[in-house]
């Protein structure tokens, strides 16, 4: 409960006079209350063979004259280095169930080319497993393998994991090495099925969970009964709910969900939360009006995550099976002039805003939701990065990532900061969020998400035994409500230094801009 009434407050700011009633908020960082550990894994990335993600967002191929190593654009590790990405999903969703393994691997000149049915184009298979590994690598992440599950077979992930994770002498093992790479690649995790409910073969819960099982058992992980010196110590996934829908959840991980060690959950953000409806949000150039309801959809997060966890503390109440939201963010109609199935989207404050909410929903939820992959890393949907030729851009959600490094592995601690409510068409919902965390640095970090397009916010939160005398830190906000940056052009949008903190009467003292992503340090 505490966690919610940090987020989700409900009453009026009950002091000061009505003229300031809105713009001063007391509050408490309760130090003395930590919480959970904030997996670093909740700011992990997804890169799916859609559109210009892979090809051109990370890959142009060895003899590309825009600077690579090995084919991976240097520009796109420098930046994904730089904001410490956990962990990368790859190589879907949707695609993952139409991909095969092999077409990846050997002489580049060899691979086949396919049609990518569900993205349009043409799949080159120039980028494969031993890139997909090497990108891993230059850019020190974790590495999360979809694998196909409703298009190929058990036998067909059995081979694809002896290629990645075999030891030992036998064929596959041999094929890798004769490919490049002596040592097995490192799989950290690995994911079965991606919306088995939708593109994933439109399955029902209980024909899904006899699937998994299935396809778990042989996945041979080791350690699971009978298999004490296998080569698979990859966490396994299961395909879990699209938004809401806790029928799936409750069915799955009561038929299945001794096999797994995850269930993952797919939450976008659209239009009045309505697929129908997603082409009438634009990225850019939107009414005002459409602030608020992008973020109130965004701020559904918090609702959603509620309901799953109560089904799974049901089922689960040890909490040994992780939430993963491995796909999340916004999705609109696409640029103007764009192929329609590439989902290239801008990216706007407002973008940095859903980025923000979304991270200090995840941080109060950290005691199941252990990892969580926005989609996409470059050039597909609530992009990082977006890449034209030789160009990169760095977007205002990059830029919330790049501030909340610190929550990365950081100990959650509950914020009482009473927010008052903002309206949208839809619903209403809190007008900033507040979370805080003691960082592996042993300082203490404060992030405010403050959705308020209009006012600024004065906080004031009683810091009880919380030590410190210095407060310093970045703000991200824009005169404009797109503030967006474009490859080759001048950022609109940036990180400044943030001058509104201090200590004062044992608070900290925040002057919270309008519409701005804010993160401090206290020290001292
Ligand atoms: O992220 C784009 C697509 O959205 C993914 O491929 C799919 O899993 C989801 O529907």
């Amino acid at each position: 409960m505490r966690r919610i009434a940090s987020l989700m407050a409900t009453a009026a700011v009950a002091f000061a006079t009505p003229a300031a009633a809105q713009d001063v908020i007391n509050g408490a960082i309760r130090a003395d209350q930590p919480g959970p550990v904030i997996a670093r894994h909740i700011q992990g990335q997804f890169a799916e063979h859609l559109g210009r993600d892979i090809y051109d967002g990370i890959w142009v191929g060895p003899d590309s004259a825009i600077p690579n190593t090995r084919g991976i654009r240097s520009d796109v590790v420098e930046a994904l280095k730089a904001i410490k990405v956990p962990v990368v999903r790859w190589p879907g969703g949707c695609f993952a169930d139409i991909y095969n393994w092999r077409d990846g691997i050997g002489p580049a000149a060899k691979r086949p080319v396919r049609k990518n049915d569900w993205w349009g184009g043409l799949e080159t298979n120039a980028f494969g497993t031993h890139e997909f590994f090497d990108f891993a690598e230059q850019i020190n992440t974790d590495t999360y393998v979809a694998i196909n599950m409703a298009t190929a077979t058990p036998a067909v992930m059995r081979e694809w994991m002896d290629y990645l994770t075999s030891r030992g002498e036998d064929t596959l093992a041999q094929e890798r090495r004769a490919n490049g790479h002596a040592a097995p690649f490192k799989v950290d995790f690995v994911g079965i099925g991606n919306e088995a409910w939708g593109c994933g073969g439109a399955q029902t819960p209980e024909y899904f969970a006899n699937e998994y099982r299935k396809f778990a058992t042989f996945f041979h992980k080791n350690g699971a009964t009978f298999h004490m010196h296998n080569d698979n110590s990859a966490l396994r996934v299961a395909s879990g709910p699209n938004n809401d829908d806790t029928k799936w959840m409750e069915v799955v991980l009561k038929n299945a969900g001794e096999q797994m060690d995850a269930i993952s959950l797919h939450y976008y953000t659209v239009w009045h939360g309505d697929w129908a409806q997603r082409d009438s949000a634009m990225a850019t150039g939107f009414p005002a009006s459409h602030w608020n309801e992008i973020l109130y959809q965004a701020s559904r997060m918090e609702e959603i995550l509620r309901g799953h966890e109560a089904v799974m503390d049901k089922v689960d109440p040890k909490k040994r099976i992780g939430l993963f939201v491995d796909e999340w963010g916004t999705w609109y109609r696409t640029e103007p002039g764009t192929e329609p199935g590439h989902l290239y989207q801008q990216n706007t404050l407002r973008d940095a805003l859903v980025a923000g909410i979304t991270l200090n929903i995840f941080h109060a939820h950290a005691d199941r939701v252990r990892m969580a992959n926005i989609a996409q890393a470059v050039n597909v949907l609530q992009a990082m990065l977006l890449t034209d030729g030789d160009k990169l851009a760095k977007t205002p959600t990059y830029y919330t990532f790049a501030m909340y490094t610190p929550f990365q592995d950081a100990t959650f601690i509950p914020v009482n900061a009473p927010a008052p409510m903002l309206k949208a068409e839809s619903g209403s919902f809190p007008a900033f969020t507040v979370s805080a965390a003691k960082a592996k640095d042993g300082k203490t970090y404060v992030a405010v998400a403050n959705a308020d397009k209009d006012k600024g916010y004065k906080l004031a939160l009683d810091l009880g035994g919380l030590k410190g005398s210095k407060v310093s830190g970045q703000v991200l906000t824009a005169a404009k409500l797109d503030a967006h940056n474009t490859p080759g052009q001048k950022e609109e949008i940036a990180p400044a230094p943030f001058n509104g903190g201090r200590i004062g009467g044992g608070k900290l003292l925040l002057d919270i801009p309008a519409k701005s992503v804010v993160v401090v340090k206290i020290e001292g």
